[in-house]
């Protein structure tokens, strides 16, 4: 069992890492591999809606870490995206992402429990965190919560070690999280699967 995490922040060892590591490291404690993979300073241009995605299941654009993204979220049990807030939304470079990993692709990630967690120094965090939650609940994954709304606070990592309840927050995500993935795995050795999607009836209100 393993979960990836996705550090949306172009510092490698800033305020999300630092929130995304606390994270890992409960998994660990509780028997969940982890990897956090760090995509915020690569250059990641956003989606231009071609649809090509739609036949062949990966974007046409190969010169970024979207499709390997695609690939390590596919392998995974469970997922966790990390984002500074940039006035007051996640930032550009994880939505750029974000978009390209999700749309026409998400068929795969069903029932694996998702969460988001924000990094702020001040305001904010809510309005990114539930925009970033917005990729999963139109995934159908299952959302991890955790003892109040994933955000730490800080404007670099010692901060955020400050943060005693911020992190308190990521440690009750991770054994959230262990416990959600380990009844999932348990459910389908005792012959519960995910219930079959009905066929998509889109309605683009134009009636
Ligand atoms: C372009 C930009 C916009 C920001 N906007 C906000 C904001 O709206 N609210 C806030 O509290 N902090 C804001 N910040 C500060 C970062 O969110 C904060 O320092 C964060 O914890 C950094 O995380 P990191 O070390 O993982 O990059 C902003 C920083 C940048 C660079």
């Amino acid at each position: 069992m393993n979960v990836l995490l996705i550090n949306g922040s172009p510092h490698p060892k800033g305020c999300t890492f630092t929130a995304l590591s606390t994270v890992a490291a409960q998994l660990e404690q509780n028997g969940i591999e982890s990897r956090i993979i760090q995509i915020g300073s690569k250059a990641i241009r956003g989606c231009i809606a071609c649809g090509k995605c739609k036949e062949t299941g990966y974007c046409v654009f190969k010169d970024d870490p979207v499709n390997e993204t695609i690939d390590l979220l596919r392998a995974a049990d469970g997922v966790v995206v990390g984002s500074p807030v940039y006035y007051a939304g996640p930032n550009a470079t994880l939505c750029a992402l974000l978009d390209r990993v999700f749309y026409m692709k998400s068929a795969p990630y069903a029932f694996k429990p998702a969460a988001a967690v924000v990094s702020c120094r001040r305001g904010g965090a809510s309005a990114s965190f539930d925009r970033l939650n917005k990729y999963f609940t139109i995934a159908r994954m299952p959302l991890v919560s955790s003892q109040y709304w994933n955000s730490v606070h800080g404007n670099n990592a010692e901060e955020v070690v400050q943060d005693k309840e911020g992190l308190q927050i990521m440690r009750t995500l991770g054994n959230n999280m262990a416990w959600l993935i380990k009844c999932i795995a348990a459910g389908k050795a005792a012959g519960i699967h995910p219930p079959t999607p009905e066929a998509w009836e889109p309605t683009n209100f134009i009636r």
